[in-house]
């Protein structure tokens, strides 16, 4: 099966220490793969490193079959990845809920009728319309982290990498978006700590710790 993402042999070390070494990731076509692991074991810089944010200290990302050899390189992917951030709450471009979510279609030319429709029903699917004219400064973290998402999903990217997705939710909005990423036939990979969360997505799973990935269904 083609992959969407092979990382060999990664390690990262920041200013302060090793984090990670010797990380090693086939994600295929589609696949879903969940990490966990420990407070600061490296999952967030792990993200970052697939999306061109931070640079590893060795080993080699590939996108596509493509290899990333600088920061530069991810540009020509950006449109393809979709991520959202553990924290969301300097990710947004505009003041209102519906015209972040319209944003990202806007640019890519849309216009505004089907921008708005698209986006009207991507926040009735996520449970989230009633928020369409707030201010998105005045919203909560878990609401924040919905519409974030919403503005993610609507691009329809061809990999989701979704940091902590369900951290701050309630119950009913973690049911939709497993509702949601269930339906989504994509390349994603989900750090989460939510057990149940995991189990209703059936991804293949992993746990991060100082020597890579540990396979653990
Ligand atoms: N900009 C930075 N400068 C220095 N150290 C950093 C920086 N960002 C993260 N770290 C450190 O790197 C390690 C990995 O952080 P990271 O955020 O990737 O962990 P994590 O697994 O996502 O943790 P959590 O479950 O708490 O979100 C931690 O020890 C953290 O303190
Ligand atoms: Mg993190």
């Amino acid at each position: 099966m083609s992959c969407s993402i092979n990382l060999k042999e990664l390690a990262y070390k920041n200013t302060s220490k090793e984090v990670f070494n010797n990380l090693t990731l086939n994600v295929s076509h589609e696949e879903k793969v969940a990490i966990i692991g420990a407070n600061g074991s490296g999952k967030s810089s792990l993200l970052k490193i697939i999306v061109g944010l931070i640079k590893p200290s060795s080993g080699s990302v590939f996108l596509f079959h493509d290899e990333m050899k600088s920061l530069k390189d991810f540009r020509k992917y950006r449109s393809d990845i979709g991520y959202l951030p553990q924290d969301v709450s300097d990710h947004f471009l505009c003041p209102t809920v519906i015209e972040d979510v319209m944003f990202a279609l806007r640019a890519k030319g849309e216009n505004k009728e089907e921008a708005y429709a698209k986006s009207c029903q991507i926040l009735k699917d996520l449970g989230i319309f009633h928020l369409e004219n707030r201010n998105i400064y005045d919203l909560s973290g878990g609401e924040q982290k919905i519409v974030a998402l919403a503005g993610i999903l609507i691009t329809k990217p061809k990999i989701l990498l979704l940091d902590e997705p369900t951290n701050a939710l309630d119950e009913s909005a973690e049911e939709k978006i497993i509702a949601i990423l269930n339906s989504i036939k994509k390349s994603m990979i989900i750090v989460s700590h939510h057990k149940t969360f995991i189990e209703k997505l059936a991804p293949s799973v992993y746990k991060l710790n100082k020597d890579g990935l540990e396979k653990l269904s």
